[in-house]
């Protein structure tokens, strides 16, 4: 089972993601809290997240995460309601 690893308050939570689930939508499915202003359309940034591992699990950047300014330069700096999963990753919610 595909792992992502929430980094909150400075604590890590390891909870169980489905392949293809966003990082926002498997945070919300597991009552972790994350901030989404524009209910996951990738026109906000507020589910900003810094990826400490696993960024090539994440998908490829999307036009709505470029259009909001992300680097696609780099690759550590997401939106997490854009990001689909593939694999294993440690991410921490900007916000
Ligand atoms: S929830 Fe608004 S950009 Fe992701």
């Amino acid at each position: 089972m595909t792992k992502i690893t929430f980094i909150k308050d400075g604590n890590e939570l390891a909870v169980d993601a489905k392949d293809g689930a966003t990082v926002l939508q498997t945070a919300l499915d597991n009552n972790i809290n994350m901030d989404h202003a524009c209910g996951g359309n990738g026109v906000c940034t507020t589910c900003m997240i810094k990826v400490h591992d696993g960024a090539e699990n994440l998908g490829e950047m999307t036009e709505s995460e470029e259009m909001m300014g992300m680097d696609p330069g780099d690759m550590t700096t997401r939106l997490g309601c854009q990001c689909e999963i593939a694999g294993d990753a440690k991410v921490e919610p900007a916000f």
